[in-house]
């Protein structure tokens, strides 16, 4: 039988106002459509596995407000077995995006919810990591969270897949650094991880070498309109581009990219064939509306890459 992928991370209500410009510090504008969407990097990877047909499990934490019942109802009818999303008392996480034209966005988050733990995992959480076939972390919730998470992981043998999207903490401390089977940041991200320039291919080789010299297994960086770079253990690199589409909106789209490119991973796919089919399903995210409820279908994902074939 298969295991399950296991994502354990943030859930939030995100809260849209689309913009033509941000506004200035003191300004008051007009915005134009204004909306409320299920997201959080974490339900949005668990999201984007399930719909692509992957048995996977989601694990976190909900308020009680009236936020929360539509977001399990759309984790839920995405396929995830929410069975280990824990509610707790007050608010749940809410992400305040303002969108521009042309798909661009910026992100406040509210981590509420997200950020109640107790110190240390539950033992059926720590069971159901054990039984993973992967675990697949974000930066959204406490960081000894997801360290403890990441050594139950390696002591069973669970690949560890790191996205490196979610918060301003700096870099990752190195005992969790040497439970990464794959990480995946944004040049950003690579940059504030490493400390090091990602200004081009060369810089972003670099810095993803220089995690790797601490203990992580493949680096995999999201490049935006320019694709991604994969850089392998032994420091050697594959690239692919992005599937040309109209944007409307990026919000989700590198939570979908992360995690098809690990249900490919842990489905036998070549790593050519992963890239292509994490930047498909990453190209039809980006098509649509919202982070959860703009997870693609396997079939949507091949009917892309059918016609750029
Ligand atoms: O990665 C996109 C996500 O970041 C949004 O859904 C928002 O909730 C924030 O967590």
């Amino acid at each position: 039988m298969v295991k399950p992928l296991l994502v354990l991370g943030s859930i939030n209500a995100d809260l849209y106002v689309e913009i033509d410009a941000l506004p200035k510090p003191g300004e008051t504008i007009l915005g134009r459509d204004g909306a409320i969407r299920p997201g959080g990097k974490g339900a949005n990877q668990a999201a984007a596995a399930a719909k692509v047909g992957y048995p996977t499990r989601f694990a976190g934490h909900l308020g009680n407000d009236a936020f929360a019942p539509a977001l399990r109802a759309e984790l839920r009818a995405s396929g995830a077995d929410d069975a280990l999303l824990t509610t707790v008392a007050g608010p749940s996480g809410q992400a305040y995006i303002l969108l521009q034209r042309g798909g661009e966005n910026s992100i406040i988050v509210a981590p509420g919810a997200n950020h109640v733990w107790a110190n240390s995992l539950d033992a059926e959480l720590s069971a159901a990591i054990s039984q993973a076939g992967a675990l697949l972390l974000q930066r959204e919730i406490p960081e000894a969270i997801n360290l403890q998470a990441a050594h139950l992981a390696q002591a069973a043998g669970v690949p560890v897949v790191l996205d490196a999207g979610g918060s301003d903490d700096g870099p990752l401390p190195a005992t969790l650094l040497a439970c990464l089977a794959v990480c995946s940041p944004n040049e950003t991200e690579l940059a504030r991880l490493t400390g090091m320039p990602t200004a081009d291919d060369a810089q972003v080789i670099a810095a993803a070498r220089h995690l790797q010299a601490q203990g992580v297994g493949t680096v995999l960086v999201k490049l935006g309109a320019r694709g991604c770079l994969l850089v392998r253990p032994d420091g050697s690199t594959l690239h692919q581009g992005v599937f040309p589409v109209r944007v409307v909106d990026t919000t989700g789209a590198g939570d979908c990219f992360t995690a098809t490119y690990t249900v490919a991973m842990l489905s036998g796919m070549n790593e050519a064939d992963r890239l292509r089919f994490a930047c498909a399903a990453a190209g039809i995210c980006v098509q649509r509306k919202g982070a959860m409820p703009s997870m693609p279908t396997r079939a949507e994902i091949q009917t892309l890459m059918g016609l750029h074939e």
